[in-house]
């Protein structure tokens, strides 16, 4: 791994999480930014956040705070960037054009071994791939947010990126300690958010129609299925849960769940059902006042580190 490159284009808050990553197992890692003034901000955060990392006994990796911060260096120039770079993380905002024209600059600089992936949360890879000369390189590798403390990374191709693109970027997350799933093809939403969404439009119904209410919606995960599934998935727990199987779970329970499902009803629109919207906002704020979120979303990353702990005990 001495002295591999990785370039990281966008120093935002998931372009300084994979430096983090990178970092952490021995990789050289350059952050280039449209912005200079974000690349230097960047340098000072990560240093700033290493150290204390350090401090709580959450370092990833074999090396100190200092040495891993050695290894991070800011970079102005896209071009100097890509130049015998193992991997490039693209982490520029969630808008299309946007990527468009970067992958547009970035497909005249890539050379032929280097890997391009984008963090994006929601545009399939050929949205933003289609017509360039280097496609086959490109993929999206897509992190949950604290990426430090949440070991999945959704690797996602394009219908005509490389398996040997695909393959490298999932074996070079392995060794960064991050946990890769490999769709097969692309498809909107990825895995994650059609299953996270899948959970938030039952729990929107439920709320909305005043079944329950959002402290008891969000406990039946947080206090229920997710002791679960923080172990190990729904197909692996419906294994688990009929003597002879999942195959003798879904012949058990086949019929209820089909019956349960013909019951929920159309997909809400969120964002437009003002009502339910409101009610929603009042009742988390209750439980966590907007002024509170910074603390809560501290709390939450600091139980996730000792989470991640545990479940390395879990075999
Ligand atoms: P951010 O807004 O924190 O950072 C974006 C950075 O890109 C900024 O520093 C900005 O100056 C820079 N930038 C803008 N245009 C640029 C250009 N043309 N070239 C180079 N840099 C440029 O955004 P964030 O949250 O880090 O998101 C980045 C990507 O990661 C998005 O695609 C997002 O969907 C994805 N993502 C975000 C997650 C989150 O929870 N925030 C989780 C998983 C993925």
């Amino acid at each position: 791994m001495g002295g591999q490159r990785i370039g990281i284009v966008g120093s935002g808050l998931i372009g300084r999480a994979w430096a983090l990553l990178f970092a952490s197992a021995g990789y050289r890692v350059q952050l280039y930014d449209i912005l200079e003034s974000q690349i230097a901000t960047a340098l000072d955060e990560l240093r700033e956040e290493l150290q204390q990392l350090e401090a709580k006994g959450a370092l990833r990796g074999n090396l100190t705070a200092a040495a891993q911060f050695e290894l991070i260096s800011g970079c102005t120039q896209l071009k100097e960037l890509v130049q015998d770079a193992l991997h490039i993380q693209e982490c520029v905002p969630e808008q299309l054009q946007l990527k468009r024209s970067l992958y547009a600059q970035l497909d005249d600089l890539l050379e032929p071994q280097t890997v391009l992936a984008s963090s994006t949360s929601t545009f399939m890879p050929s949205l933003f791939s289609e017509k360039l000369k280097r496609r086959s390189q490109i993929l999206v590798a897509h992190p949950l947010n604290p990426p430090y403390f949440i070991p999945l990374v959704e690797l996602v191709p394009a219908p005509w990126t490389t398996e040997e693109a695909v393959e490298r970027t999932r074996l070079l997350m392995l060794t960064l300690g991050q946990r890769p799933v490999v769709l097969r093809r692309e498809i909107q939403g990825f895995a994650t958010n059609r299953i996270q969404y899948a959970i938030l439009n039952e729990v929107w119904r439920l709320v909305s129609t005043g079944i329950i209410s959002v402290a008891d919606a969000d406990r039946v995960l947080s206090d229920g299925l997710g002791m679960r599934y923080a172990l190990m998935g729904s197909l692996e727990t419906a294994h688990l849960n009929a003597p002879g199987g999942v195959a003798d779970y879904f012949q058990r329970f086949g019929g209820e769940i089909a019956a349960v499902s013909a019951t929920y009803g159309p997909t809400p629109d969120m964002g437009a059902e003002a009502e339910t919207l409101a009610e929603i906002a009042r009742q988390c704020e209750e439980l966590v006042p907007l002024e509170a979120l910074p603390a809560r979303r501290a709390a939450r990353d600091e139980f996730l580190t000792r989470l991640a702990e545990l479940k390395r005990q879990f075999p």
